[in-house]
């Protein structure tokens, strides 16, 4: 018999384990904005479906979320376009970094699945020929997930994206000439650029993903804003193809699926049990914040189950 594992006694071991632990990784200095973001910050926070709130740290201080706002614009799309997605985004694992270009020459301008960077940008595409404002969209989307107004895109951030972006510049030109991309190229992009600039703190995105391990729904509330079958392929998705070419090692190490950004976040979701949230800023040298996959192997070590 399973009982439930308390929550606030494994943090408290794994802020302590890491506490006396050097820190590895770099902070990822490619978007400039980035680069000032304190390395040391570390911070977790994990959500029940019971309603139950734990963390530690500075689980509170809202960061750049980066590429774990894929999930979000990937849900938006699923609901207004539905399985026609799949005729222009893939759901293979790439086993290439984030960024990569090289598959979509031989696979015809399809992305391998949307949370690669040519696959967020189809996902963008849809979210700009489906909503008059889709920066406004997006938001909407968040605020009534999180219940909370006040998280929105970080400017500074946007801008420094789009100052150094010239792969995702390439990728949209790219899927364009295959007829992939049914915008301007800078729409797709300004929305693209805004959706990885959204400030959210560990506490915020653990209740934002509770959505992920409840089928959709907000905890006591009737309103379903995925269904129980995309619920399902999004987190199919987050599990295989959540960490690139890192995604078989997060997979053997943590047993359950998640998204990373590279602002050093990481959110995983144990279905019908909790959503969990970390945020370290160092990167490992594939791009996912090391310490936060590091955190969550302990925590399905000690509470003693992941989803295998
Ligand atoms: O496209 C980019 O370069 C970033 N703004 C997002 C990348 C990201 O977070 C990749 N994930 N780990």
């Amino acid at each position: 018999m399973s009982t439930t594992p308390d929550y606030q006694i494994i943090l408290n071991q794994i802020q302590r384990e890491f506490a006396e632990l050097p820190l590895s990784g770099k902070v990822a200095s490619y978007i400039p904005e980035l680069a000032g973001v304190p390395f040391d910050k570390f911070g977790m926070h994990l959500h029940t479906m019971a309603g139950e709130d734990f963390c530690f740290g500075d689980s509170k201080d809202r960061f750049s979320i980066q590429s774990i706002s894929k999930v979000f614009s990937l849900s938006l799309a699923m609901k207004v376009v539905g399985e026609d997605l799949w005729s222009r985004v893939d759901v293979e694992p790439s086993g290439d970094p984030f960024n990569s270009l090289s598959q979509l020459e031989n696979e015809a301008g399809i992305p391998r699945n949307p949370f690669i960077n040519a696959g967020a940008l189809v996902v963008a595409d849809v979210l700009v020929s489906s909503f008059s404002n889709p920066k406004a969209a997006l938001l909407t989307f968040l605020h009534e997930i999180t219940g909370d107004p006040t998280i929105t895109y970080d400017e500074t951030v946007a801008a420094s994206e789009k100052a150094h972006g010239y792969r995702n510049y390439a990728l949209v030109n790219y899927m364009k000439s295959f007829g992939n991309i049914e915008n301007e190229v800078e729409e797709v992009l300004d929305l693209y650029f805004h959706q990885c600039s959204l400030e959210m703190s560990c506490k915020e995105l653990a209740q934002a993903f509770i959505i992920y391990a409840n089928q959709g729904a907000l905890l006591n509330s009737e309103r379903e804003f995925l269904t129980g079958q995309q619920v399902k392929r999004i987190n199919a998705l987050m599990q295989t193809c959540g960490f690139y070419d890192e995604a078989g090692e997060f997979s053997f190490e943590v047993g359950l699926p998640g998204k990373s950004g590279v602002g050093g976040g990481i959110v995983a979701v144990h279905p019908k049990k909790y959503a969990v949230a970390v945020w370290s800023p160092p990167l490992n040298p594939k791009g996912n914040s090391a310490l936060g996959m590091a955190a969550l192997e302990r925590l399905t070590t000690l509470t003693g189950f992941s989803i295998f």
